[in-house]
């Protein structure tokens, strides 16, 4: 290659970086228009940070942004600040629940850089495990029989659990024939 391509060759080369790095310049995000309706998360928080909190939300009820927030359709996006649907302000009801279940229960009270409430113990998925509406369950108690899979300590098995009364007795204490209390 003769000197004067050379020459040309990195000439345009440099032209081109300094084209891209131009280009790339320009493409810098606007500034962010500000968050308006924060009133439980921290006012300081980012889009960025206020949408980590709202994936995680939606990921432990099991539901898409739409659940909480309105769409609006003249404009054909979802209004992020309204406070049009009910969910959304359960959602804060919730978190205010969660804080306060943490810094009184837990002792968890304390704050991280972006004045959030450490929740090193309970969150909206410990309750909501992907359900936006956890059902009240009742288990059947454990009662007193054998531990699950004979573990040590089991009892042979069809042996009567101790303490049980004989099938068809009445409970302890009931007189016989009246209703079963409970
Ligand atoms: C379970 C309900 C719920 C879900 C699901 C949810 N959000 Fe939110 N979102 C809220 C609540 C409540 C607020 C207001 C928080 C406050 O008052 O501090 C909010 C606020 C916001 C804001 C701030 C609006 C403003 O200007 O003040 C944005 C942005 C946002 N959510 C985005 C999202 C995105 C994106 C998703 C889906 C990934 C989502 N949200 C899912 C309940 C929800
Ligand atoms: C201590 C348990 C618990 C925690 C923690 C909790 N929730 Fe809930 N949440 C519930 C229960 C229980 C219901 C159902 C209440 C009912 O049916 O009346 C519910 C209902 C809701 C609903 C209404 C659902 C509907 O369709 O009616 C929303 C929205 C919600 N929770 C959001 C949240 C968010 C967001 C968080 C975390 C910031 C959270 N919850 C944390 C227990 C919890």
């Amino acid at each position: 290659m003769h000197l004067n391509k050379k020459i040309t060759v990195i000439t345009s080369l440099f032209m081109a970086v300094v084209v891209l790095a131009s280009m790339t310049l320009k493409q810098q995000p606007q500034p962010e228009a500000p968050l308006t309706n924060l009133k439980v998360l921290p006012k300081k928080l980012t889009h960025k940070q206020v949408d980590k909190v709202m994936g995680e939300w939606a990921a432990s009820l099991g539901v898409r942004c739409g659940y909480c927030h309105v769409r609006d359709e003249a404009a054909r996006k979802t209004d992020y600040a309204s406070d049009a649907k009910p969910e959304k302000e359960m959602a804060r009801h919730m978190y205010k629940m969660m804080v306060t279940i943490n810094k009184k229960y837990f002792k968890a009270g304390e704050k991280d850089s972006l004045g959030m409430v450490k929740l090193t113990s309970v969150n909206c998925n410990t309750c909501h495990n992907g359900k936006s509406k956890p059902e009240l369950t009742v288990p059947k108690p454990a009662g007193f029989g054998p531990p699950p899979g004979g573990a040590p300590g089991a009892r042979p098995q069809g042996a009567p659990p101790v303490g049980a009364p004989p099938a068809g007795a009445p409970p302890a204490g009931a007189p016989a024939g009246a209703p079963r209390q409970g």
